[in-house]
């Protein structure tokens, strides 16, 4: 839809880029920081309660204009548009991208294939109000007229890791006598360990599968409808199965009533779905109200993405960074550090947010790029993260840029535990920037009591080369609209960055493969014939289980 193109590595902007990569790579962020006291303020935005800080990064003016000339050349300003208006911008599927619809607060009309979508969405939302509040008030109670306390989300991918995400983010606005449970892997414990711990008539299962034809997901809500039905009865199944779906043919299939079921819409891609009706537990968990608010964040950064200059744009800004270190730097990873307990699954949302929408090879014009694309994105919660894969991002031969997130107030202020926690990534950022040098190693040993022989010894060990980049986003607490701007910040960056590299962000053919030769092992696993030919690892693998589990 963007017609032919000059490849993306030939671009003016990008040869630009390689110049200054060459002429300022080795240039030091501290004496940067040094010469400019502006530098921090210059290279920081604000948005409502949320900060982003990008200083401790490796550029000065040159290269912030050269990356945004990139973004020119690149027509970010374009696509963003035809993203907001409905354009079938998923060009492989044929599909608009609207996750964006799913929290328009101002309800402008947003037409696809000349159809308005925002009147059904306000419809899918006020039944998600209205159910919600049911469940939450005991109004719609389970087949033996016992409060649903019990909320399962059967999902997996963007049906699972969404919900999940922001469930545990937003713990501490659940409801009291409500508890949130996430069953997505195929492995039997997933469900056993669930199911162990609830009561039937207490449980509301809630089946989430944009297509509705995902094995695990299948697997596990049918398992789970035999143990309703096994200790309440058939008729129990429709007070406690809702399912959240595309497909009302397979919703209806598999035994949910379709007067169950919550709509959304294949413009919806899996892993930008949790602002949909696949957030019904979040709705549940923390009431709709909160989930509205989290709709509200979003739709703050939506607007502050589509309306505001891109040297001053957050997801703009983040997705130039990281190209100027993946195509540049040839940096291969990148890590998502949130200081906040009930962040600890925001990484695993984020990497298949990142990595299922731009791990792709293949560019919009059927051609393989000569770039790298996604990084690899890894994390975890800080402090733990700190005793665990921190060595190497302080002192290991890969550049890991990292992205901290801090609440300036924790929901949990005991003793000094938040200043310790803060004072913690603070000092990682300052540390990674600054690093140590040999002298200054030698120096501090020597301070410490340290013979001068073991000082000499041991100062390389305990040099820092610095010069690491990081992001500091700090909020003034996490709440739901705060953490509404923090997600669609990283959606839009991913977006920003498959633009640029020119790819479609928005289908996951990689992902097929793997199913399908899944599907075919199967048979053989079940003793059932199968002609086809593995290789030898392969076979042999087959051969083992099936003789261990005899
Ligand atoms: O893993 C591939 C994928 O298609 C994801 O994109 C999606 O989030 C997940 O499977 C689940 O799909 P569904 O919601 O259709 O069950």
């Amino acid at each position: 839809m963007f017609g032919r193109k000059l490849e993306v590595n030939k671009l003016k902007s990008w040869k630009h880029l390689e110049k200054c990569y060459k002429k300022f790579c080795k240039t030091e962020m501290k004496e940067m920081f040094a010469k400019d006291p502006q530098r921090a303020e210059k290279y920081s935005i604000k948005l409502e309660n949320m900060f982003f800080d990008y200083s401790k990064n490796r550029i000065n003016d040159r290269i912030k204009n050269a990356l945004l000339m990139l973004a020119k050349e690149r027509k970010v300003d374009e696509k963003i548009h035809a993203m907001f208006e409905g354009e079938k911008i998923n060009q492989t599927e044929k599909r608009a991208v609207l996750h964006v619809a799913l929290r328009n607060r101002s309800n402008s009309p947003i037409y696809v294939d000349g159809k308005n979508v925002m009147p059904n969405i306000n419809e899918v939302l006020a039944k998600m109000r209205k159910f919600s509040e049911a469940v939450r008030l005991g109004k719609f109670t389970g087949h033996t007229g016992k409060k649903l306390i019990n909320i399962v989300n059967i999902g997996i991918g963007g049906s699972d890791l969404g919900p999940k995400m922001a469930c545990e983010a937003l713990r501490r606005y659940w409801a009291k006598d409500i508890k949130c449970y996430f069953i997505s892997n195929i492995d039997g414990t997933a469900c056993s360990e669930v199911l162990n711990k609830i009561n039937p008539e207490e449980t509301l299962f809630i089946v989430c599968s944009k297509t509705f034809t995902t094995i695990e997901t299948l697997t596990n809500a049918k398992t789970c409808r035999k143990w309703l039905v096994d200790a309440l009865g058939e008729h129990a199944v429709s007070k406690h199965f809702v399912a959240v779906s595309t497909n009302a043919k397979e919703v209806e299939k598999f035994g949910i009533d379709v007067e169950n079921m919550f709509e959304f819409w294949d413009f919806v891609g899996g892993r930008y779905s949790m602002w949909s009706a696949i957030g019904l537990s979040i709705a549940i968990a923390v009431g709709m109200d909160n989930f509205d608010k989290m709709l509200d964040g979003a739709h703050t950064m939506d607007m502050h993405f589509k309306n505001t200059d891109f040297s001053q744009n957050i997801p703009v800004m983040m997705a130039l960074l990281e190209i100027w270190y993946r195509n540049f730097f040839k940096f291969a990873n990148t890590a998502v550090i949130p200081y906040d307990q009930y962040l600890q699954y925001v990484p695993a949302y984020l990497q298949q947010l990142v990595m299922e929408s731009n791990g792709k090879s293949v560019n919009n014009e059927e051609k393989f790029v000569k770039y790298d694309t996604s990084p690899v994105l890894f994390g975890g919660a800080g402090t733990d993260v700190q005793h665990s894969f921190f060595q190497m991002i302080h002192q290991g031969t890969s550049i890991v840029p990292c992205d901290f997130i801090i609440p300036a107030i924790s929901h949990n202020e005991i003793g000094d535990h938040h200043e310790i926690l803060i004072a913690n990534v603070l000092a990682q950022g300052e540390a990674l920037m600054r690093g140590k040098t040999s002298t200054e190693a030698y120096e501090e040993m020597i301070k410490a009591g340290k013979s001068k022989e073991d000082a000499v010894a041991l100062k390389k060990y305990k040099t820092f080369s610095g010069n690491r980049p990081s992001n500091t986003f700090v909020f003034k607490k996490m709440d739901p609209f705060a953490l509404g701007m923090l997600i669609a910040a990283y959606e839009h960056k991913t977006f920003v960055e498959g633009i640029i590299w020119n790819i479609d962000s928005f289908d996951q053919m990689g992902v097929e493969l793997g199913k399908q030769m899944a599907l075919s092992i199967l048979p053989e696993l079940q003793n059932n014939a199968s002609n086809i030919q593995h290789d030898s690892s392969t076979e042999n693998l087959i051969k083992l289980v099936k003789d261990l589990r005899k």
